[in-house]
């Protein structure tokens, strides 16, 4: 049977003049990332990246992701996380396979990309105008299975000081995707840590950072040594899908595991 083989990057963090996070070299880790999820399981017919491409956004930045990108020269779509700016995301990572498109047709799928920024706070939200875009999308690809993509987690993660930040009205959300049979998945980032659940006929995952991780489970801010992974989506032509959570295998020796944000 015929299957999309698609890869979910998200959480890159990439500084803009190189300096540490907690502290880690963040590119370090997004390229070791990308070369072991090509290396291991490509090639790919799609790279989602899922928000907070940068930690702290300019347009250098978001030039040097869409450089490491086109080395693989694969069609990647990305979609904005609550650290970056889209519109410099929209400028820069804007090539003839890398976009910010919010949609697409790849097989027998829909891929949508939801924006969940809500400007100068940590907190997702989906707007009246990403609701209906997302609505009228489901309603013109009638019978498409569907695969959402959206910075921002849609249910409790279990730390309750990281689902202070969920998307605000994220039952909104459920109820109207609940609506079409053919939404199939969504998928996030901004948790860094991996899960996956199932709401109806919806299967609802998480992927895991491309650097530091977040200790799950967790009542505080917390960070993990977990290493740095990322999510593969197998889309089959008759609606069903297979995901798997892969990481590297490191040791982040170099985490500091006192900070107390990022
Ligand atoms: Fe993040």
């Amino acid at each position: 049977m015929a299957k999309l083989n698609v890869l979910q990057l998200t959480d890159l963090h990439i500084t803009h003049s190189g300096e540490l996070m907690l502290g880690i070299d963040t590119e370090f880790y997004f390229l070791q990332t990308l070369k072991h999820a090509v290396d291991r399981h490509g090639p790919f017919d799609l790279i989602l990246l899922t928000g907070d491409l940068a930690q702290d956004p300019h347009a250098d930045s978001y030039q040097r992701i869409c450089r490491h990108l086109s080395r693989y020269d694969t069609r990647c779509l990305c979609l904005p996380g609550n650290h970056d700016d889209f519109g410099l995301m929209q400028t820069h990572l804007h090539t003839g396979k890398i976009s910010c498109d919010k949609h697409l047709v790849l097989g027998d799928w829909l891929i949508l990309m939801l924006n969940s920024q809500k400007i100068n706070s940590p907190i997702g939200v989906l707007a009246d105008d990403e609701l209906d875009f997302l609505e009228r999308a489901l309603q013109s690809h009638a019978g498409l299975p569907t695969l959402i993509a959206v910075h921002h987690h849609c249910i409790q993660c279990g730390s309750p000081w990281m689902d202070t930040m969920q998307i605000q009205n994220s039952a909104a959300f459920l109820a109207l995707i609940k609506k079409y049979p053919h939404v199939k998945a969504v998928t996030c980032g901004h948790v860094h840590q991996a899960f996956s659940k199932q709401d109806a006929q919806i299967a609802l995952f998480a992927a895991p950072a491309c650097c530091f991780q977040f200790t799950p489970l967790s009542n505080e801010f917390s960070v993990a040594e977990t290493p740095p992974g990322y999510r593969i989506f197998q889309l089959y032509d008759d609606g069903q899908l297979q995901s798997e959570v892969f990481r590297l295998p490191i040791k982040m020796s170099n985490l500091d595991r006192n900070a107390h944000e990022y």
